[in-house]
Parts: structure tokens; C-alpha cells; sequence
């Protein structure tokens, strides 16, 4: 069965991953930084508002909404393991999109274009591992354990606080 909270997370998804292999190809097309132009300035300016969105907004609905109706259901250990790797990926997420929109309002030194590229390498594999356990786990998860209400009542929600 689908959901339509599966699906709204999914377009979420597909929309971050997609973010994430484009920051992918800036890194290894540049050993060194860069030049700043518009078309640099408009992608990391469009990376970072994906990114914030992602780990302020989707992460807050799955932590405060959806995952709250896992655990009422006992489903503790899948709710952990997905919250602990929030944790792990939101300060990484801040600073790359912080470091992103201040080169886009400059440019990138040596330095700051090695903190983003390090950052930025660490956030990739970290963010497309957690999106593909959810997209395999989570979304079947919500299938099996969320009831047609309640799916209709999250998906208001998320329209509502994540868009
Ligand atoms: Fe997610
Ligand atoms: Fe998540």
C-alpha cells in the first residue's frame, strides 16, 4: 500500500539526493577552488536552501510527527537508530550549507573550499546512506504500521511545516 506520507517523503528525498550528486560532481570536477560566477553562486545558494530544508524541516516532521507514531506502536529500534543518524548529519548539513552561501556571496579561498570539500564529502556519503535506509525500510515501515487516517492527518502535517 502507499502511502501518501511515504510519498511525500520520497519527493523529499529524490529532491536532496539530487542536491547531494550535484555537490558530488563540484568536488571532484575541483581539486582546487573554484572561480565564483553566477551559475556557482545560484547552485550553492539552491544547495543550501535544500539542505536546511531537509535537516531542519524533514527531519523535525519524521522526529516529532511520524516517529512518534512508531514508538506508540513499540517500534523503538528503527526510530533510534534513524534519530541517532540525524544527529550525526544536521551540524554537518549547517555547515556545509553555511559555507556554501558565504562563498556564493564572495568566493572560496584555499581554505574555505577544503573545509567545504571535506564537509561536503563527509555529508554526501553520510545523507545517501540515511536516505536510502529510509527509502527502504521507512517507507515499508509506514505501509505496514500507519493506518489510512493517520497517514492523511501526517501528510497535512508535513504539507503544512515542511511544504
Ligand atoms: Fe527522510
Ligand atoms: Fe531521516
Amino acid at each position: 500500500m502507499n502511502t501518501q506520507t511515504g510519498a511525500l517523503l520520497h519527493q523529499a528525498h529524490m529532491t536532496t539526493i539530487e542536491a547531494l550528486q550535484s555537490l558530488d560532481e563540484l568536488l571532484s570536477a575541483n581539486k582546487k577552488a573554484p572561480a565564483m560566477d553566477d551559475l556557482l553562486g545560484r547552485k550553492l545558494k539552491q544547495l543550501s536552501r535544500v539542505l536546511r530544508s531537509e535537516v531542519e524541516s524533514h527531519f523535525g516532521f519524521e522526529e516529532n510527527h511520524l516517529f512518534k507514531v512508531f514508538v506508540e506502536q513499540g517500534e523503538t529500534g528503527i526510530v533510534t537508530m534513524l534519530t541517532h543518524e540525524h544527529r550525526s548529519i544536521l551540524p554537518l548539513a549547517l555547515q556545509v550549507a553555511d559555507l556554501a552561501v558565504a562563498a556564493a556571496g564572495s568566493a572560496f579561498t584555499d581554505v574555505t573550499w577544503t573545509e567545504f570539500k571535506d564537509a561536503g564529502a563527509e555529508l554526501v556519503e553520510r545523507e545517501i546512506f540515511h536516505i536510502q535506509k529510509e527509502e527502504m525500510g521507512l517507507l515499508a515501515a509506514i505501509s505496514a504500521l500507519v493506518d489510512p487516517e493517520t497517514d492523511e492527518a501526517l501528510a497535512d502535517t508535513y504539507r503544512r511545516e515542511v511544504g
